[in-house]
């Protein structure tokens, strides 16, 4: 995750601008840069490696400028070296950038048609060009800029600095985060309020789609369509700043939130932007062409995460998986292969079912992957290789943007796999990277269904019962919804594969029981339909979420819909999970609960 800082200041700006990355640091990077104003000219520092190598150059050839922006890469297009650290920058302007932007391959394309030389293989530049291009046909940089984002597709954090604009910085936000600071005199830029802690307390969170344009006096914030719009200045009290909640109520609505940043980050450690294919972060100790199965093993919404990858292992690499709760799995003592492989799947990596089942197949002679978010942990210690998630700490008791994080490197293991084994070719990995690039996007947009999701909450808070329906990957999601939504509002809910309806279930279905059909437009979307239409002949309350074109084809009545972005159906689960997550979300903030801490449960289960 890329860190970025920005500072219109009244002295030089070099010092305040790395100490606001130091306080980033914790979001990883691997080259870091900055650009300040030098009698109205751009200036660039830029160094691989840590922060202490731009501090050495910036001692060696220091900067002077009163304004200026700042960035720490977590390199995503083009390796991390010098000449892909932002800022990147043209005569005119410098941009720094936090993020994935998907278009950058067509936008690029385009600038070239029209001339322009790039200097390096990263998206970024593409912005800095765009602009560039933009004003050079006679806009000034607002207009620019304002002409510019409408273009981007992604999710993405931006800052600007422009040559001869002592006074102004701009910043954008489009699905990563980005706050600004006021203090007396200097307005402030960063992509947390930690990072801008040692300057001010007083903090605005700019809003999905809000972009501003800062000066000395102040910020004037505009939203996706450039309206002026207001947005709350909070003052964030000191002792807070370690577990910043952002502009959110509670930690799992920022944590839904940040899914978009999250998994573009993961995925940025897992795919070669650039090539358009699977790079796994470490060589792997056994071939999965050798293998005759998968074992997978978790708990709660780990294993939820863990039976999706079981359809894409089948159908992208036609290797058989085997997965159980870890609870299950331990005491099975079921036979394994030695040389053969398990899949652990760990938010915590402390899970003590799970650790203790990853121990039954190492002693079994398996070899173990442990797909994990905290790297120090134990599972992640003891796996034989560790294929990390990263998406950060996660605090809210329900697990949301960690579940996303393994979905997506789980999916990426197995296109890995499909390509070991030949059963994937390079045309479809290619197709599926493309479709994994979009991801973060279309979180991004899926997001922006929350104030729907609300309102659908007001009436799902009134239920004693709920039931989640969903087939092939909806499947396990229509099971994770299920949990979200009991463990937080301690509403009964349960999740069924959609088939499964006539074999019993059915007969729970009256008009006072919410029925929430999970249903992307994939291969089985039509036998779906058919079960909707079972639920509705028995007076069911449909709540169906799908894309647009398929919600056209149903013709059916609903209570509700959520409507979700177009996309290639087997991307669908990590997309997905946000409207599942904002309803139970919004159902147990409706009703009251505490939302981050529910009760009887606890973040790491380190008992059986
Ligand atoms: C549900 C949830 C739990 C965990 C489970 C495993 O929202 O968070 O079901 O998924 O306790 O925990 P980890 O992933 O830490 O092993």
């Amino acid at each position: 995750m890329c860190g970025i800082v920005g500072i219109v200041g009244r002295r030089s700006v070099a010092a305040q601008v790395t100490e606001a990355l130091q306080r980033l640091e914790y979001r990883g990077y691997d080259s870091a840069g900055i650009a300040t104003l030098e009698n109205g000219r751009l200036e660039r520092r830029r160094a691989e490696g840590k922060l202490v190598n731009l501090q050495l150059k910036l001692l060696q050839s220091p900067l002077s400028g009163a304004i200026g922006i700042g960035h720490t890469r977590w390199a995503t297009h083009g390796r991390p070296n010098e000449t892909n650290a932002h800022p990147h920058a043209t005569e005119r302007l410098a941009v720094v950038h936090n993020g994935i932007i998907e278009n950058f391959r067509q936008l690029k394309a385009e600038l070239q048609a029209h001339g322009i030389r790039f200097d390096t293989e990263t998206d970024t530049e593409v912005v800095a060009q765009a602009v560039s291009y933009a004003m050079a046909q006679g806009l000034g940089p607002v207009e620019a800029v304002a002409a510019t984002l409408p273009r981007l597709r992604g999710a993405f954090a931006l800052g600007f600095l422009f040559a001869g604009e002592s006074d102004l910085l701009i910043g954008a936000r489009h699905g990563a985060p980005l706050a600004i600071g006021f203090g007396e005199g200097e307005t402030y830029l960063g992509s947390d309020a930690l990072a801008l802690a040692p300057f001010t307390d007083a903090i605005t969170y700019l809003e999905e789609g809000d972009w501003a344009i800062l000066t000395r006096e102040g910020a004037e914030i505009r939203d996706i369509t450039g309206e002026v719009v207001t947005r709350p200045r909070q003052i964030i009290a000191a002792q807070s700043y370690r577990v910043d909640k952002g502009n959110h109520r509670y930690f799992m609505a920022k944590e839904i939130h940040e899914q978009p940043e999250v998994v573009g980050r993961t995925l940025a450690h897992y795919v070669d932007l650039a090539e358009d294919c699977v790079v796994l972060p470490v060589a792997l100790p056994f071939d999965f062409a050798k293998l005759s199965r998968l074992t997978i093993t978790a708990c709660g919404t780990a294993y939820y995460a863990g039976l999706i990858a079981k359809y894409w292992f089948e159908k992208l690499a036609r290797i058989p998986v085997e997965i159980d709760v870890a609870s299950e799995a331990r005491y099975r003592e079921a036979p394994l292969d030695k040389d053969g492989v398990t899949l652990v799947i760990s938010q915590s990596g402390e899970t003590a079912d799970t650790l203790a089942s990853m121990r039954y197949a190492k002693a079994q002679g398996q070899h173990t992957i442990g797909i994990v978010n905290v790297a120090t942990s134990t599972i992640a210690r003891e796996a034989s290789a560790l294929l990390p998630t990263l998406a950060g700490v996660e605090i809210g008791v329900a697990s949301t943007k960690a579940f996303s994080c393994q979905l997506t490197v789980l999916l990426c293991l197995a296109i890995a796999a499909g390509r070991a084994r030949g059963t994937l070719s390079v045309v479809d990995e290619r197709r599926l990277v493309d479709a994994l690039i979009t991801v973060p996007g279309l979180m991004a947009e899926a997001l922006r269904q929350e104030q729907e999701i609300e309102q659908l909450a007001r009436e799902i808070a009134k239920a004693k019962n709920v039931l989640y329906l969903g087939r092939g990957t909806a499947y396990p999601m229509a099971l994770e919804g299920a949990l979200k939504l009991k463990e937080i509002s301690y509403i009964h809910a349960e999740g069924y594969a959609a088939g499964e309806l006539k074999h019993g279930p059915i007969a729970l279905i009256d008009e006072t029981v919410p029925v929430i059909m999970i249903a992307p437009h994939d291969a089985v979307f039509e036998k779906t339909v058919s079960n909707m239409q079972e639920v509705a002949a028995r007076g069911g309350r449909i709540i169906l979420v799908t894309d647009a074109k398929a919600m056209a084809l149903t013709e059916m009545e609903t209570m509700a819909t959520l409507t979700m972005p177009d996309l290639e159906p087997t991307i669908a689960p990590i997309v997905y999970a946000i409207p599942l997550q904002l309803l139970a979300y919004h159902t147990a903030v409706v009703m009251g609960k505490d939302v981050d801490q529910p009760r009887n449960l606890a973040k790491s289960v380190t008992v059986e």
